[in-house]
């Protein structure tokens, strides 16, 4: 019998926790049970949290009552197997509970990956059901996996942002602004804009006070923006907008001063989660949700089934490289430490250099 230690969130309140541990039962036929034994911590996850019953993250990895699991990013080795073609000490890289241990029910198995094909998950984007078998992947990949946990996942969003603004001529902008540049998907997006040479467009970045130097240190923007400093924005360009703040008061302030030049207004995350609320009719184009999985489906038509992650995955490993120095990963280990690392990412007292990465 295996112990299973989580960590469970209140759908009602974001800010409680609890720990819970059970016995994994028996194994069915076809299931393996796996040893989750690293996942990164960040932003994104908070997000899961505050739209677990909107978009349905909650549903991954179902808790009891009010309870909900938050699903991490992280990388995890085959412990049982009931499955003939997943042996034992099977590498997965993947979309775990917030947990130490997870069961899953392989399908569509390939040399590379397979899907786990559990009832309650059919419904659910398929790209969170995609399990990386990583032994059979590039060595490259295989010595990355810290940035797999940590960035990978904000970053293949930043590529799928960048590929959407290609993809649309950019709407005619001639300036991108980001707002809360020093997300990890935010300053990734910046980095991949910064490094495509054909890209003439200039790259804005928006963050708060403390977070300026930090930006301006990965030298991928043209400009850096403290917070109630929108003003400091040419309006005159046509402007498309990038936010991953999910701030109500900065998205009506940019879009009060660029006025109809906001020819783009994509919301792509909510990092600032106090700060959400209604912007009601706004001057320029009107804000609409960015799903990643969305731009993934329609390249997956026009491109062929994967090769728009397989080029996320190469634009991730790159920028991964180029933040390296940057980033000091910070290990927390055990439950405790969790709730308390879960309560300070909530509390926006994790600095952007910050990554945090959890070991149950
Ligand atoms: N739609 C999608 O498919 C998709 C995919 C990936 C990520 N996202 C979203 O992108 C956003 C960024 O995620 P990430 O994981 O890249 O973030 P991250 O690296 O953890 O972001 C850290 C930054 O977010 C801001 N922040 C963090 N916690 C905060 C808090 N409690 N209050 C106020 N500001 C806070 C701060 O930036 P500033 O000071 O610069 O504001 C901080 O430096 C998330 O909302 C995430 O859900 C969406």
């Amino acid at each position: 019998m295996t112990d299973c230690t989580s960590l469970w969130i209140n759908r009602k309140d974001i800010t409680k926790t609890k720990q819970v541990t059970f016995q994994v039962g028996d194994l069915a036929d076809g299931q393996i049970l796996v040893a989750i034994d690293k996942f990164g911590l960040t932003a994104n996850n908070v997000s899961y949290a505050v739209t677990g019953d909107s978009i349905g993250y909650w549903q991954f990895y179902p808790a009891e009552g009010s309870w909900g699991i938050v699903p991490v990013w992280g990388c995890a080795t085959v412990t049982t197997s009931k499955c003939g073609d997943i042996p034992v000490g099977d590498r997965l890289w993947g979309y775990f509970p917030m947990a130490s241990h997870a069961v899953l029910t392989p399908g569509n198995i390939r040399a590379d990956y397979f899907i786990d094909i559990v009832e309650h998950r059919r419904q659910l984007p398929m790209v969170y059901n995609q399990f990386r078998r990583t032994k059979a992947e590039p060595e490259f990949l295989q010595r990355m996996e810290n940035e797999r946990c940590l960035l990978f996942p904000l970053f293949m969003t930043s590529y799928l942002i960048y590929d959407y603004l290609i993809d649309n001529d950019f709407f005619g902008a001639q300036q991108v602004v980001i707002g809360s540049v020093s997300s990890k998907t935010g300053f990734g997006l910046a980095q991949m804009l910064r490094n495509d040479k054909q890209i003439s467009q200039s790259i804005i970045g928006v963050t708060s006070p403390r977070n300026v130097e930090f930006v301006k240190n990965l030298g991928c923007c043209d400009q850096v923006v403290p917070y109630q400093n929108e003003a400091q924005i040419d309006p005159l360009l046509p402007t498309a907008y990038i936010d991953m703040s999910g701030d109500a008061r900065l998205t009506i302030n940019l879009h009060n001063h660029v006025g109809e030049n906001i020819v783009e207004s994509c919301m792509v995350g909510a990092s600032h989660w106090q700060e959400g609320g209604k912007v009601g009719d706004l001057p320029g184009a009107r804000p609409r949700f960015f799903f990643a999985p969305g731009q993934i489906e329609k390249r997956n038509k026009e491109w062929g089934p994967g090769v728009a992650m397989a080029r996320a995955m190469i634009a991730s490993a790159e920028v991964a490289e180029r933040v390296a120095a940057d980033i000091n990963i910070e290990w927390v280990y055990g439950a405790d430490s969790l709730a308390d690392h879960w309560a300070r990412l909530l509390d926006n007292q994790i600095a952007p250099s910050q990554g945090l990465m959890v070991v149950l």
